[in-house]
């Protein structure tokens, strides 16, 4: 990252688009604090990341969901196990735990697969565990890379529609795609980075409020 000032408004949805190697995974992973800027700031809901200790990014990750483009599920349990796993990490009580759970399998639309394994899954079934599995605990905002990076285009439209409800019902999303044919028919924010810097568009820095206003 060089030189690269943007800001991204509460309750906005935005992809990142940018050639590989473009820095849009390092940007994701120092949101989430998986990696921190040498230099800078960044702030997220007026918090300072730089002012977060390595004691407190548990508390500071609650409010985050991250999904990658493996969603690294694990084989030897159920769909319900893998996606309750971050509640069981927090020591969520059973019946909520249970009610979270389904009411996030059913937002991908695969509450009728909770006992099977992964491995007897599609690869967009097991994409849409690995999202349940992002955004079981409410997160505020929901960080993708790549979320669609093995899927084809029409399973690819499913994921960006159900991010599109997600982003309806309040949570802020900030999308890491190659998939540009797909999203410059969305109705959503592109910011475009290349080499760690912001290439200039006027979509870079406006916030969504602004860019409404200009373009309806
Ligand atoms: N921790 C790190 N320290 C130093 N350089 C890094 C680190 N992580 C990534 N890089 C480098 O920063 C650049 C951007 O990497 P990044 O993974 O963010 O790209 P990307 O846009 O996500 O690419 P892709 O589309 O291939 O996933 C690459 O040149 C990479 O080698
Ligand atoms: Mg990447």
């Amino acid at each position: 990252m060089d030189d690269m000032s943007l800001q991204i408004m509460s309750g906005e949805m935005v992809f990142l688009q940018g050639h590989s190697g473009a820095g849009k995974s390092t940007l994701l992973k120092m949101l989430a604090l998986l990696e921190r800027p040498t230099k800078g700031q960044i702030i997220v809901g007026g918090k300072n990341l730089n002012q977060i200790n390595q004691h407190h990014i548990p508390y500071y990750r609650r409010q985050i969901g991250f999904i990658s483009q493996n969603p690294k599920l694990l084989n030897h349990y159920s769909v319900f196990e893998n996606v309750a796993m971050p509640l069981v990490i927090a020591g969520f009580e059973r019946q909520e735990l249970i009610k979270r759970v389904r009411a996030a399998l059913n937002r991908v639309g695969l509450l009728h697969k909770e006992l099977q394994k992964p491995l007897q899954l599609s690869e967009g079934e097991q994409q849409r565990v690995g999202i349940a599995r992002a955004i079981v605990h409410k997160p505020k905002i929901v960080l993708a890379d790549e979320p669609t990076g093995n899927l084809d285009p029409e399973l690819s439209l499913e994921i960006f529609k159900l991010f599109a409800q997600f982003n309806q019902v309040g949570v802020t999303l900030l999308i890491a795609s190659h998939d540009a044919g797909l999203i410059k028919h969305l109705p959503f924010r592109s910011i475009h980075i290349a080499q760690g810097k912001l290439l200039p568009s006027p979509t870079n820095i406006q916030p969504a409020t602004k860019w409404e206003a200009q373009h309806g």
